[in-house]
Order: structure tokens, then C-alpha cells, then sequence
């Protein structure tokens, strides 16, 4: 593996990605609160949960909007363009690496370079997350927080009812990949050379 340093991580990219890590534990840690408050119980009392939950949700929204005008308009954008051809199999060779080849010591199949910044894992994950995932939970956080704009009903069923339960299945869902996206972070040289990496920008 080479040993060149690579800087992978411009500032703005930090900055998108950190404030959208404490946006996201703030939605979290607010959210289960929500879910889970009774009139008896409450993790977090309603009122303060609904307030920075909101909060937090609009400048989730507004950073993810600069990632993507980021994305599209610096070289950045170009680690998250998708090559069909070949791609399942490359797919395999990162997963078999992960689960076999990284216990025996064996070396990355995809080694991070100028050219690429993520393996095919990393890349099918953020791509989802990314141009998916967050746009599906954000409209949805729109259209809870104003519920004039859902269908009253949709084939029978509660137009807002659907939508929440659309956020909230988006939610735990992005919450299971935020444990996994930490736990590979720390298959880097060493367990905490990837962490590094993103507040320092170099590789
Ligand atoms: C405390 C929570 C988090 C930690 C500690 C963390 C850590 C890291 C680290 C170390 C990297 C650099 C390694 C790599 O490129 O894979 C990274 C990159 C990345 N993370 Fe996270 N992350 C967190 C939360 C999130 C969340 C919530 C999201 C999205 C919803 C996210 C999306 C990304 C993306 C898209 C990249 C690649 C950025 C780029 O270079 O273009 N992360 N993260």
C-alpha cells in the first residue's frame, strides 16, 4: 500500500461532514425521544424534543443542500460517479475482504489513490445514504413539520401516517448505517488513521 500522503478531505467537506454528524445525533437522540414519550414518560421533555429536532432537521437540510451544490461543482462529485459494468463483482471483492481478508492481514484490493477515494462498499453506501436516503427523509421531515401538504388519505390509509412512517423507517434505517459507517471507519492503517483523516483532510 502506498505510503504518499493524499489530501482526500477539503475544508468544506469537513465542515458538511462533522456538522452533519451532530445534526444527526442531535435528530436521533431528539427522535427516539419523540417515539418514545408518553404523558407519564419522556426522555427528553415533548416541547424541547419538537424544538431542536426541528431545528436540527432544517440545518441537516440546508448543509445537505450545499454538499450537493459542492458535489456537483468540485472534483469531490467525481468519487461518487457510479460504473455500472463489473461493479457486483468488485462489490464481492471488498466484501470478501472485509469479512476474510482484513483478519488474515491481507492488503486492500482497492487501495485509496487520487483517482479513488472510496472502495465499492463505501461508494454503493454513500451514494444510497447520500442521493437517496437523505433526500426521502428530509421531504418527509418537510411535510411533517408542515401537514397541510400531505394526501388525507392514500388508498385508505392516513396520508400523514404514511409519510411518518416513511420518516421514521428512514431514520432507524440511517441510524444502523451510521454504526457500521463508524465501526469501517476504524479498518483504516490504524484504528483511528480515518477519523484523523477527516479533520485534518489528509489521508
Ligand atoms: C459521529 C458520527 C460519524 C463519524 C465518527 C464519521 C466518520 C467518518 C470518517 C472517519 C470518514 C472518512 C473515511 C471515509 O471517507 O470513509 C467519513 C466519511 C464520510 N461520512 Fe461519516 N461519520 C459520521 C457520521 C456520518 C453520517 C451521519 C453521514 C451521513 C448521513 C456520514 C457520511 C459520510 C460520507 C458521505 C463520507 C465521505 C465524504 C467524502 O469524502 O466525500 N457520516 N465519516
Amino acid at each position: 500500500m502506498s505510503e504518499e500522503k493524499l489530501y482526500l478531505y477539503p475544508l468544506w467537506i469537513r465542515i458538511w461532514h462533522w456538522a452533519n454528524a451532530l445534526m444527526f445525533l442531535v435528530l436521533i437522540i431528539t427522535g427516539v425521544s419523540l417515539q418514545y414519550s408518553g404523558p407519564k414518560f419522556a426522555l427528553i421533555r415533548f416541547d424541547y424534543a419538537v424544538r431542536y429536532h426541528n431545528i436540527a432537521g432544517v440545518v441537516l437540510s440546508i448543509s445537505f443542500v450545499l454538499f450537493v451544490l459542492f458535489n456537483s461543482f468540485t472534483v469531490n462529485g467525481k468519487y461518487y460517479k457510479f460504473k455500472r459494468k463489473g461493479f457486483y463483482k468488485r462489490l464481492m471483492k471488498q466484501f470478501q475482504y472485509y469479512t476474510f481478508g482484513v483478519f488474515k492481514h491481507d492488503s486492500s484490493p482497492f487501495p485509496v489513490s487520487k483517482e479513488r477515494k472510496f472502495n465499492p462498499m463505501q461508494k454503493l453506501s454513500y451514494i444510497l445514504v447520500m442521493y437517496l436516503m437523505m433526500p426521502v427523509i428530509i421531504i418527509t421531515g418537510f411535510a411533517l413539520l408542515f401537514p397541510e401538504v400531505n394526501l388525507n388519505s392514500f388508498f385508505g390509509i392516513s396520508g400523514i401516517h404514511l409519510t411518518d412512517l416513511l420518516h421514521v423507517t428512514i431514520g432507524f434505517v440511517l441510524s444502523i448505517f451510521m454504526i457500521i459507517h463508524i465501526y469501517f471507519c476504524t479498518f483504516g492503517k490504524t484504528a483511528t488513521s480515518n477519523f484523523n483523516s477527516m479533520f485534518t483532510g489528509w489521508h
